[in-house]
């Protein structure tokens, strides 16, 4: 089989292969088991590093390629594409922020958000990404890192432009895009970090912090940042966006009401995420169920099929807001495990709560428009039409 270079949705056409196999055309490992990709995201010989990739043989798969850390001295200092110790220092300079009391201490911020931006709709019509998940993700991410929420506007275009980098290593126009976006957000972070009365435990002033006590650099407080940005903002929006469509296509929205809205989370995560794909690179050859991956070769975990596998989930193509198998694989596992669940499911929690008390019917008003990329599948539009 040939797998297209963008392979989300694709998954169910990767049913019938064994849940870990060679996809010749491209030269990489798929893995679509949800053993396998769980054995796989906690293996230590699997690396998530750039340089790792860089020494792929395979510069062919987006992605796969140097190309980044060629053109991106900021994208080199995101820990989400590092091993080790720099990783787990980096990482825990920032978890302090997804802690379960911070999560807990932005509901009424995020429940302020939601109800402003529903108050705006007055004949039914909304536009879930545009007009509710868009503004709503861009003003949380905004207030975690110390940012004003003046900026949050900005962060659509910048998150856009940063996948683009991401992706298509050799475009020039896209490179000087991606970098012109990330040289934005070093300028908004550098104005953030002189602005009197930054909170000490926002994300800039804890990564100020760290660098005076030496552990980090200066530029890797506004890298974190643009990877915080990049990490956090069009996952959670799409993932909403997702969670609304799915509902609606099922025909559930009667069940949203009626089911508890943190159970109904987990089984929209597990049903259809964002991250669709993750990859690694092998550091040393590893054996797993059997199959044996060479030093250097590319792996890619299929999170979205993963998460669908009939081992694993009865009935894995419905969509079951009472399953009570709620463990899937939409934030990753291991080292590299999310660090933003939490908000994502608050954020998640509070929309269906004020959606499904505030209208009890609901249809779609026009088809979705997603925009695909490597990995992650971004939504940029979803309208719906509402009623009491
Ligand atoms: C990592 C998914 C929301 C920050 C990851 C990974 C996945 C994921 C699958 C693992 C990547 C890998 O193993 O290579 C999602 C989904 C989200 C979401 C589906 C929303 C529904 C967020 C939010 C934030 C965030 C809200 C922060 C504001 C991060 C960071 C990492 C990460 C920093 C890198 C962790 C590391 O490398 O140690 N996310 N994410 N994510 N996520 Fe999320």
């Amino acid at each position: 089989m040939s797998l297209k270079p963008d392979p989300c949705g694709d998954y169910l056409g990767l049913r019938g292969y064994p849940p870990i196999h060679r996809d010749d055309v491209l030269g990489v490992w798929v893995v679509t088991g949800f053993n396998e990709v769980t054995a796989m995201l906690r293996h230590p010989g699997l690396s998530s590093s750039w340089p790792d990739r860089g020494n792929t043989k395979l510069h062919a798969y987006p992605g796969g390629a140097d190309g980044n850390m060629r053109t991106s001295d900021t994208v080199r200092r995101w820990f989400m594409f590092m091993d080790g110790e720099r990783h787990r220092i980096l990482r825990r300079i920032v978890a302090p922020l997804f802690a379960a009391d911070r999560i807990a201490e932005l509901e009424p911020f995020i429940g302020r958000i939601v109800d402003e931006l529903l108050d705006g709709v007055t004949d039914g019509h909304l536009d879930v990404m545009a007009d509710l998940v868009i503004p709503l993700s861009s003003r949380a991410i905004c207030r975690i890192l110390g940012l004003p929420s003046g900026v949050a506007p900005r962060l659509h275009g910048w998150a856009q432009d940063v996948a683009a980098l991401l992706i298509a290593d050799y475009l020039p126009q896209v490179v000087e895009r991606g970098t012109e976006a990330l040289r934005q957000i070093e300028e908004a972070v550098g104005a953030a970090q002189r602005r009197p009365g930054l909170p000490g435990d926002s994300g800039i002033g804890l990564l100020m912090r760290a660098e005076r006590a030496g552990l980090i650099e200066r530029l890797d407080i506004s890298a974190t940042a643009s990877l915080l940005v990049y990490a956090g903002f069009e996952t959670t929006s799409t993932f909403l966006g997702k969670a609304v469509r799915a509902v609606l296509h099922a025909g559930d929205w009667p069940a949203l009401t009626e089911t508890d809205p943190a159970a109904a989370v987990e089984e929209l995560l597990r049903f259809d995420t964002s991250v669709q794909q993750v990859a690694r690179v092998a550091r040393n050859p590893v054996e797993i169920s059997g199959t044996r991956i060479e030093r250097g070769d590319l792996v890619l975990l299929m999170l979205g099929a993963a998460n669908r596998d009939s081992r694993a989930f009865v009935e894995p193509d419905s969509l079951d807001l009472a399953r009570v198998r709620k463990r899937h694989l939409a934030f990753g596992q291991g080292a590299h495990y999310c660090l933003g669940p939490g908000l994502a499911r608050l954020e998640a929690r509070v929309v269906i709560d004020r959606l499904t008390s505030r209208w009890k019917h609901t249809e779609p008003a026009s088809p979705p428009v997603a925009r695909k990329h490597y990995g992650v599948s971004v939504l940029e539009h979803v309208e719906i039409q509402l009623a009491r």
